[in-house]
Protein backbone atom coordinates (compact mmCIF):
# COMPACT_ATOMS: atom_id res chain seq x y z
CA UNK A 1 0.00 0.00 0.00
CA UNK A 2 2.01 3.16 -0.65
CA UNK A 3 1.70 6.07 1.17
CA UNK A 4 2.14 9.09 0.07
CA UNK A 5 4.06 11.58 1.48
CA UNK A 6 2.80 14.24 3.36
CA UNK A 7 3.26 18.16 1.34
CA UNK A 8 5.14 20.40 3.49
CA UNK A 9 5.02 23.84 3.09
CA UNK A 10 7.92 26.61 3.29
CA UNK A 11 5.43 29.11 4.57
CA UNK A 12 5.29 29.93 8.14
CA UNK A 13 1.58 28.90 8.79
CA UNK A 14 -1.09 31.02 10.65
CA UNK A 15 -1.93 28.85 14.39
CA UNK A 16 -5.14 27.87 14.08
CA UNK A 17 -7.47 28.39 17.01
CA UNK A 18 -10.46 26.34 17.13
CA UNK A 19 -13.14 28.10 16.57
CA UNK A 20 -15.94 26.27 18.25
CA UNK A 21 -14.87 23.27 20.40
CA UNK A 22 -16.21 19.79 19.05
CA UNK A 23 -17.79 17.17 20.56
CA UNK A 24 -18.28 15.35 17.67
CA UNK A 25 -16.34 11.86 17.86
CA UNK A 26 -15.94 11.84 13.60
CA UNK A 27 -14.97 15.69 13.69
CA UNK A 28 -11.67 15.66 11.62
CA UNK A 29 -9.38 18.72 12.52
CA UNK A 30 -6.10 19.96 10.16
CA UNK A 31 -3.19 18.15 12.06
CA UNK A 32 -0.54 20.28 12.82
CA UNK A 33 2.87 19.01 10.85
CA UNK A 34 5.78 21.49 10.88
CA UNK A 35 9.28 19.63 9.68
CA UNK A 36 11.45 22.46 10.86
CA UNK A 37 13.66 20.94 13.05
CA UNK A 38 14.90 24.36 14.57
CA UNK A 39 11.60 23.99 16.52
CA UNK A 40 11.93 24.38 20.25
CA UNK A 41 11.44 21.94 22.46
CA UNK A 42 8.10 23.10 23.23
CA UNK A 43 6.59 23.74 19.81
CA UNK A 44 3.62 21.78 20.12
CA UNK A 45 2.41 25.17 21.07
CA UNK A 46 2.91 26.41 17.43
CA UNK A 47 0.78 24.29 15.51
CA UNK A 48 1.74 24.73 11.99
CA UNK A 49 -0.17 23.50 8.22
CA UNK A 50 -0.56 19.70 7.36
CA UNK A 51 -1.87 19.65 3.96
CA UNK A 52 -3.46 16.59 3.62
CA UNK A 53 -3.19 15.26 6.89
CA UNK A 54 -6.08 14.91 9.45
CA UNK A 55 -6.64 14.28 12.82
CA UNK A 56 -9.84 12.40 14.71
CA UNK A 57 -10.66 10.35 17.50
CA UNK A 58 -10.73 6.48 16.88
CA UNK A 59 -14.46 5.11 16.38
CA UNK A 60 -15.42 2.01 16.46
CA UNK A 61 -15.08 1.82 12.84
CA UNK A 62 -11.30 1.64 12.98
CA UNK A 63 -10.67 -1.33 15.00
CA UNK A 64 -10.11 -3.14 12.12
CA UNK A 65 -7.35 -0.98 10.65
CA UNK A 66 -6.09 -0.35 14.42
CA UNK A 67 -5.45 -4.16 15.18
CA UNK A 68 -3.67 -4.26 11.60
CA UNK A 69 -1.52 -1.18 12.13
CA UNK A 70 -0.27 -2.01 15.54
CA UNK A 71 0.10 -5.92 14.27
CA UNK A 72 3.21 -4.53 11.62
CA UNK A 73 6.30 -6.58 12.42
CA UNK A 74 8.11 -3.08 12.26
CA UNK A 75 5.91 -1.52 14.97
CA UNK A 76 4.55 -4.47 17.37
CA UNK A 77 7.88 -4.96 19.06
CA UNK A 78 8.37 -1.15 19.95
CA UNK A 79 4.78 -1.01 21.87
CA UNK A 80 3.79 -3.60 25.05
CA UNK A 81 1.44 -5.21 22.37
CA UNK A 82 1.53 -9.02 21.79
CA UNK A 83 1.94 -9.63 17.93
CA UNK A 84 -1.69 -10.74 17.06
CA UNK A 85 -3.59 -7.82 17.65
CA UNK A 86 -7.36 -8.83 16.99
CA UNK A 87 -10.13 -6.75 15.70
CA UNK A 88 -12.12 -8.04 18.43
CA UNK A 89 -10.14 -6.76 21.27
CA UNK A 90 -9.83 -2.93 19.72
CA UNK A 91 -14.01 -2.99 19.07
CA UNK A 92 -14.10 -3.90 23.02
CA UNK A 93 -11.60 -1.03 23.60
CA UNK A 94 -13.12 1.38 21.44
CA UNK A 95 -16.47 0.84 22.82
CA UNK A 96 -15.29 1.27 26.46
CA UNK A 97 -14.09 4.94 26.34
CA UNK A 98 -17.20 6.38 24.84
CA UNK A 99 -17.19 9.18 27.61
CA UNK A 100 -15.45 12.18 25.99
CA UNK A 101 -15.61 13.61 29.41
CA UNK A 102 -12.97 10.80 30.48
CA UNK A 103 -10.06 13.11 28.77
CA UNK A 104 -9.05 10.00 27.44
CA UNK A 105 -8.23 10.25 23.44
CA UNK A 106 -7.20 7.41 20.85
CA UNK A 107 -6.32 10.20 18.15
CA UNK A 108 -6.02 8.57 14.40
CA UNK A 109 -4.09 10.39 11.85
CA UNK A 110 -5.47 9.77 8.20
CA UNK A 111 -4.00 10.85 4.49
CA UNK A 112 -7.34 10.78 2.97
CA UNK A 113 -8.89 7.39 4.13
CA UNK A 114 -5.68 5.79 5.08
CA UNK A 115 -4.88 5.13 8.70
CA UNK A 116 -1.33 6.42 9.04
CA UNK A 117 -0.88 6.48 12.73
CA UNK A 118 -2.38 6.27 16.44
CA UNK A 119 -1.68 8.02 19.37
CA UNK A 120 -3.64 7.11 23.03
CA UNK A 121 -3.49 9.37 26.03
CA UNK A 122 -4.88 7.65 28.88
CA UNK A 123 -5.37 8.04 33.13
CA UNK A 124 -2.65 6.57 35.22
CA UNK A 125 -5.38 4.69 37.41
CA UNK A 126 -7.97 5.54 39.79
CA UNK A 127 -6.19 7.84 42.37
CA UNK A 128 -7.13 11.23 43.32
CA UNK A 129 -4.23 11.71 43.96
CA UNK A 130 -2.51 10.73 40.55
CA UNK A 131 -5.37 12.85 38.38
CA UNK A 132 -2.86 15.59 37.52
CA UNK A 133 -1.24 12.64 35.58
CA UNK A 134 -1.67 10.98 32.03
CA UNK A 135 0.34 8.75 29.59
CA UNK A 136 0.36 8.48 26.00
CA UNK A 137 1.79 5.84 23.34
CA UNK A 138 1.85 6.08 19.83
CA UNK A 139 2.97 3.97 16.28
CA UNK A 140 3.22 5.34 12.70
CA UNK A 141 2.88 3.38 9.47
CA UNK A 142 6.32 2.15 8.64
CA UNK A 143 5.64 3.98 5.34
CA UNK A 144 4.52 7.17 6.82
CA UNK A 145 7.43 7.21 9.05
CA UNK A 146 10.08 10.00 9.38
CA UNK A 147 7.39 12.50 7.85
CA UNK A 148 6.25 14.39 10.78
CA UNK A 149 3.20 12.32 11.59
CA UNK A 150 4.26 11.33 14.86
CA UNK A 151 5.09 14.66 15.37
CA UNK A 152 1.25 15.62 14.57
CA UNK A 153 -0.03 12.95 16.72
CA UNK A 154 2.11 14.17 19.30
CA UNK A 155 1.14 17.64 18.99
CA UNK A 156 -2.29 16.86 19.16
CA UNK A 157 -2.12 14.92 22.41
CA UNK A 158 -0.65 17.67 24.35
CA UNK A 159 -2.41 20.50 22.91
CA UNK A 160 -5.27 18.09 24.51
CA UNK A 161 -3.37 17.55 27.79
CA UNK A 162 -2.19 21.18 27.92
CA UNK A 163 -5.14 23.24 26.94
CA UNK A 164 -8.15 21.19 27.82
CA UNK A 165 -7.25 18.82 30.86
CA UNK A 166 -4.71 20.79 32.52
CA UNK A 167 -2.83 17.52 32.95
CA UNK A 168 0.69 18.77 34.87
CA UNK A 169 2.26 16.14 33.77
CA UNK A 170 2.60 13.41 31.28
CA UNK A 171 4.53 10.38 31.41
CA UNK A 172 5.37 7.54 29.18
CA UNK A 173 8.09 4.31 28.79
CA UNK A 174 10.09 4.00 25.70
CA UNK A 175 12.93 1.26 24.63
CA UNK A 176 15.87 2.16 25.21
CA UNK A 177 16.73 1.36 21.77
CA UNK A 178 14.24 3.32 20.84
CA UNK A 179 16.42 5.96 18.92
CA UNK A 180 13.74 7.68 16.69
CA UNK A 181 11.23 8.04 19.11
CA UNK A 182 13.43 9.43 22.08
CA UNK A 183 14.18 11.50 19.89
CA UNK A 184 10.61 12.82 18.80
CA UNK A 185 9.58 12.82 23.12
CA UNK A 186 12.71 14.83 23.72
CA UNK A 187 12.15 17.57 20.72
CA UNK A 188 8.52 17.74 22.26
CA UNK A 189 9.67 18.55 25.99
CA UNK A 190 10.18 14.88 27.41
CA UNK A 191 12.80 14.15 29.63
CA UNK A 192 14.21 11.33 30.63
CA UNK A 193 13.59 10.41 34.31
CA UNK A 194 15.03 6.82 34.85
CA UNK A 195 16.42 3.45 33.30
CA UNK A 196 13.89 0.12 34.07
CA UNK A 197 15.77 -2.83 33.77
CA UNK A 198 14.92 -5.54 32.16
CA UNK A 199 11.40 -3.82 31.35
CA UNK A 200 9.72 -6.26 29.20
CA UNK A 201 10.22 -9.38 26.88
CA UNK A 202 10.79 -8.56 23.38
CA UNK A 203 11.71 -11.78 20.47
CA UNK A 204 13.31 -13.49 23.98
CA UNK A 205 15.20 -11.16 25.07
CA UNK A 206 14.41 -8.80 28.15
CA UNK A 207 15.03 -5.30 27.12
CA UNK A 208 15.67 -2.00 29.39
CA UNK A 209 13.42 1.04 28.93
CA UNK A 210 13.57 4.85 29.63
CA UNK A 211 11.11 6.31 31.68
CA UNK A 212 10.28 9.72 30.51
CA UNK A 213 7.81 13.29 31.60
CA UNK A 214 7.16 16.39 30.76
CA UNK A 215 5.78 18.95 32.98
CA UNK A 216 3.21 21.19 31.89
CA UNK A 217 5.05 24.24 30.68
CA UNK A 218 2.29 26.54 31.51
CA UNK A 219 0.31 25.35 33.70
CA UNK A 220 -3.45 26.96 33.54
CA UNK A 221 -4.44 30.07 35.81
CA UNK A 222 -7.11 31.99 36.80
CA UNK A 223 -6.85 35.56 35.10
C1 LIG B 1 8.34 6.52 17.05
C2 LIG B 1 7.35 6.91 15.96
C3 LIG B 1 5.96 6.98 16.55
C4 LIG B 1 7.74 8.27 15.38
O1 LIG B 1 6.80 8.63 14.39
P1 LIG B 1 7.30 9.39 13.07
O2 LIG B 1 6.10 9.70 12.26
O3 LIG B 1 8.34 8.56 12.43
O4 LIG B 1 7.92 10.69 13.74
P2 LIG B 1 8.33 12.06 13.04
O5 LIG B 1 8.57 11.84 11.59
O6 LIG B 1 7.32 13.09 13.40
O7 LIG B 1 9.67 12.42 13.82
C5 LIG B 1 10.67 11.45 13.97
C6 LIG B 1 11.93 12.18 14.35
O8 LIG B 1 12.94 11.21 14.67
C7 LIG B 1 14.10 11.47 13.86
N1 LIG B 1 14.73 10.19 13.64
C8 LIG B 1 14.46 9.29 12.68
N2 LIG B 1 15.24 8.21 12.83
C9 LIG B 1 16.02 8.46 13.90
C10 LIG B 1 17.04 7.73 14.56
N3 LIG B 1 17.42 6.51 14.15
N4 LIG B 1 17.64 8.29 15.64
C11 LIG B 1 17.26 9.51 16.09
N5 LIG B 1 16.31 10.25 15.48
C12 LIG B 1 15.69 9.71 14.41
C13 LIG B 1 13.59 12.10 12.62
O9 LIG B 1 14.62 12.81 12.01
C14 LIG B 1 12.48 12.97 13.20
O10 LIG B 1 12.99 14.16 13.74
P3 LIG B 1 12.85 15.56 12.95
O11 LIG B 1 11.39 15.81 12.75
O12 LIG B 1 13.50 16.56 13.86
O13 LIG B 1 13.57 15.34 11.66
C15 LIG B 1 7.37 5.88 14.79
O14 LIG B 1 8.67 5.78 14.30
C16 LIG B 1 6.84 4.52 15.16
O15 LIG B 1 5.65 4.28 15.11
N6 LIG B 1 7.72 3.58 15.53
C17 LIG B 1 7.29 2.22 15.87
C18 LIG B 1 6.42 2.20 17.11
C19 LIG B 1 7.04 2.98 18.23
O16 LIG B 1 8.25 2.97 18.42
N7 LIG B 1 6.20 3.66 19.02
C20 LIG B 1 6.66 4.45 20.16
C21 LIG B 1 6.67 3.59 21.36
S1 LIG B 1 7.26 4.48 22.81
Amino acid sequence: MPIPTPTTSSTPSTPSTPSTPSTSSTAAITAPFSRDPRRAPDDAREPTRSPGLTLRRAGLQDASALADLLSLPEVQPWLLQLPYSSEAFWRERLGKTPDLQSGELQLLAFDGDRLLGSAGLHGVGGQARRRHVMTLGMAVHPQAQGKGVGTALLQGLIRQADDWLGTLRLELTVYVDNHRAIALYERMGFEVEGRLRAYALRHGRYVDCLTMARLHPNPPRWD
